[in-house]
This record gives structure tokens, C-alpha cells and sequence, in this order.
């Protein structure tokens, strides 16, 4: 990939791979079955820099771009999906603050976020999923002050994140334009969280709800104007998406790479299942369809980086390809393991459970559809 891809990030793959099958792979499994949240993972992402290496350098951060920040959450995905959320959260919760934040809050929130605090983003409310500006989580103004009452649902690291990047209603009668956006510290008196829902995959990923009951916070706390969160949330998902995008590919890898090396050492019929055409053809489209969804990932990353005027589509484009690609491929892996994919002895069971939910969270694939329809016009080939 030379246009897009230099040998520096290169070099940074490869330091992201060795410490993710030193350090994390070794654990994926547990993390799976006990549903445990993956502080291994945590711990080394930290200590390398990696858990919000989005953040930039003034703050404490790596100042990774938008491509090495898909090549880290990519590298970490490979070999534990639940891993690979805390950075791609920590970039998600923290977005609409590089965007809207004022130098003040930008300091505070994003030095201790680089330092390890974690950062949530809660847009989903239980009846306002696709059809987000439906919440109904509100924010009145008191004073100086907000308040702010209501629930957020499916929010990802909940409990283990310190910071919450939190879209509620400030002018119901507005809709979308009467959205506005908070940051809310878990520590806030009123902040508290529902059971661990019980998830198909991404099991060591804790997701939870969020409750808001009466919580008091000052004006400083406010991202950008009033009335402008519905669009910073937007505009955060034009950039995080594309992240859900490298998980995928990441997630499809590993179930490739896994799927690869079984049909050449798995013996039937007296020979390696390699050699029956049958499974070099899935193979063959297995690697095709996840080289594709690489290309169109890195290029939705690099125009992230830019703020191209297409990146809406291609950001949507990228999350969906990717993640139907990755479903195809875990699946697919687990059909050339056989019985052996079906069981836990090896992980592409595992992926292929934490696939399907690449294919829903941060918009589902029908959402990005309905993103790209909208977006057709501002391509430029
Ligand atoms: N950038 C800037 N502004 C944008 C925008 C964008 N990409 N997209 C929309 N807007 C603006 C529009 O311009 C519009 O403002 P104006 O009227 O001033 O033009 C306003 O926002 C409302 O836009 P729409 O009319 O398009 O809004 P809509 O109600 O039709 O909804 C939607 C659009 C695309 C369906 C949106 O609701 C959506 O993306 N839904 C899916 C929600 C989602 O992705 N949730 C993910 C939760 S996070 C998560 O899953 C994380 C995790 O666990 C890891």
C-alpha cells in the first residue's frame, strides 16, 4: 500500500503486534469466557502509550494520527476484540472534546485521559438507538449550572471510564437542534450504573447503563454552544466509525490468519485440506474481501486526518464494508475448522461472535447506508 502506507507505520504495526501477542493474546480467551474486563490489555496498552494514543502530544498523548490509530485498534483486534475497544472508547469519548472543547477543558480532561482515566461517549438512550436525536436524557439550566437527568444505554467501558462525553436535550421542543453536549465525571454526584448486560461477544468489554439522577454540573463542563451537540456527535462518528472499521479488519485477520494456518497442517482424505479447491477458493476470497476493506479503511483514515469533505461517506463506507467483511470472513473461518471452529479450542468462534457487533454499534450497517445515500453528492470521482 504505498500511497498510504510509509514505513512508520510500519514499524508501529509491528510494535503493536509484538506487544499484543506477548501481552494480550495470552489472556483473550479467559477474558471471553470468565467476562472479565481485559486489565492486562489495559495495563500494557497504558504503559506503552497505546490506550489514548490519539492525544495530542501537548497533552501528554502520542499525537497519533488517524491512521496509526486505526494500525493500533487493527493490531489489538487481531488477537482480542474487547481489548481493542478501550483505545478505539478512549478515542470515541474524547473526539467531540477535540472538536468543541476550549483549550481549559482540552487540558484538563485530555492530560488525565493520556495519563489512563478512560473516556465514555453515551449518545444511545433505550428508545433513541438509530433514531438518536429521539433522547430523552435532559439538561436545564440552573443558574451557572446544568442539571441533568435521564439514562444512557449500551455505553461501552461504562464504570471503568472516569469521563463521560454525554449528549442530552437542552430545548426539547428543537430536536436535533436542541441537543447539546456535557462532560460528566463518574465521581459527579447522581452518576451511577446498571448491570453488566450480557453480551453474544466483546465479553470482556464492560457495557452498561447510565443513569443521570439529578446530576449538578457547572457551565465549564459544557462542549461548544448550545444547541450544537447533535451535530458534534455526528461529526465524532465521521471520524470513530472508521475505528469500528479497523477492529473489523482486525477481528478478520486474526480469524484468517487462524483459518490459514489450520488448512495446511489439518490432514483428510490423506492430504492437507489446503489442497482441495474447495477451501483455497474460500480462502483466497477471505483474503481479497479483507485486503478491500483495508484499502477503503487506511483511506477513510487518511481523509479523517484531513477532514475531506467526503469523509462522512467514506467513514460510513468503511465501518459498513468492513464489518460485513468481517462477519463473512469469521464466519467462513469457523466453516474451514469445522467442528473445531465450532468449539473453544480455538478462537474464531469467539471472533465471529464479536464480529456481529462490529455490524451494530457505532450505527448499524443499515444506519450507514442511509449515511452514504445522503453523502453521494460530495464524492469527487
Ligand atoms: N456532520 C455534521 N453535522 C451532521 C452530520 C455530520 N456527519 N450528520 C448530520 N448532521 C446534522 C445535519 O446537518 C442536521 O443539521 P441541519 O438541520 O442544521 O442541517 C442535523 O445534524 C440532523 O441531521 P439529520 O436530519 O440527518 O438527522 P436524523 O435524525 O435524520 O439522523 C442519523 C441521522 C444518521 C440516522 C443519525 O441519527 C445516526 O447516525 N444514527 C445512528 C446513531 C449511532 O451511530 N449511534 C452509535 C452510538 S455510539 C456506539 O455505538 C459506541 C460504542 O458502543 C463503541
Amino acid at each position: 500500500m504505498p500511497a498510504l502506507y510509509g514505513p512508520e507505520y510500519q514499524a508501529l504495526r509491528e510494535s503493536v503486534s509484538a506487544l499484543a501477542e506477548k501481552k494480550i493474546a495470552p489472556f483473550a480467551q479467559d477474558v471471553d469466557e470468565n467476562s472479565r474486563y481485559p486489565q492486562e490489555a489495559a495495563d500494557a496498552l497504558q504503559s506503552a502509550g497505546l490506550a489514548a494514543a490519539h492525544v495530542p502530544v501537548e497533552f501528554g498523548g502520542q499525537g497519533a494520527d488517524a491512521l496509526a490509530a486505526v494500525i493500533i485498534i487493527e493490531e489489538v483486534a487481531r488477537v482480542c476484540g474487547a481489548s481493542s475497544l478501550i483505545p478505539a472508547v478512549n478515542k470515541l469519548g474524547s473526539v467531540p472534546l477535540m472538536i468543541a472543547g476550549n483549550q481549559e477543558q482540552k487540558k484538563k480532561y485530555l492530560t488525565k485521559l493520556a495519563a489512563g482515566s478512560g473516556f465514555s461517549y453515551c449518545l444511545s438512550e433505550s428508545e433513541a438507538g438509530s433514531d438518536a436525536a429521539a433522547m430523552k436524557t435532559k439538561a436545564v439550566k440552573d443558574g451557572d449550572n446544568w442539571v441533568i437527568s435521564g439514562s444512557k444505554k449500551w455505553i461501552s467501558n461504562a464504570g471503568v471510564s472516569e469521563f463521560y462525553t454525554v449528549l442530552a436535550s437542552t430545548d426539547p421542543g428543537k430536536g436535533a437542534k436542541g441537543i447539546s453536549a456535557f462532560i460528566v465525571e463518574k465521581s459527579d454526584a447522581g452518576v451511577s450504573f446498571g448491570a453488566h448486560e450480557k453480551k453474544m461477544g466483546f465479553k470482556g468489554s464492560p457495557t452498561r447503563e447510565v443513569y443521570f439522577d439529578n446530576v449538578k454540573i457547572s457551565d465549564d463542563r459544557r462542549l461548544g454552544e448550545v444547541g450544537s451537540g447533535f451535530s458534534l456527535a455526528m461529526k465524532t462518528l465521521d471520524h470513530t466509525r472508521i475505528t469500528i472499521a479497523a477492529q473489523a479488519l482486525g477481528i478478520a485477520q486474526g480469524a484468517f490468519d487462524v483459518a490459514k494456518k489450520y488448512a495446511h497442517e489439518r490432514q483428510q482424505f490423506s492430504k492437507p485440506i489446503f489442497d482441495f479447491q474447495a477451501v483455497q477458493f474460500m480462502l483466497a476470497d477471505m483474503a481479497m474481501q479483507i485486503e478491500a476493506a483495508r484499502q477503503l479503511t487506511y483511506a477513510a483514515a487518511v481523509k479523517s486526518e484531513r477532514f475531506e469533505s467526503d469523509l462522512t461517506f467514506f467513514s460510513a463506507a468503511s465501518k459498513c464494508f468492513a464489518t460485513d467483511v468481517a462477519m463473512k470472513v469469521t464466519t467462513d473461518a469457523v466453516q474451514i475448522l469445522g467442528g473445531y471452529g465450532y468449539v473453544s479450542d480455538y478462537p474464531v468462534e469467539r471472533m465471529m461472535r464479536d464480529a456481529k457487533l462490529t455490524q451494530i454499534y457505532e450505527g448499524t450497517n443499515q444506519i450507514q447506508r442511509l449515511v452514504m445515500a445522503r453523502n453521494l453528492d460530495t464524492l469527487t470521482n
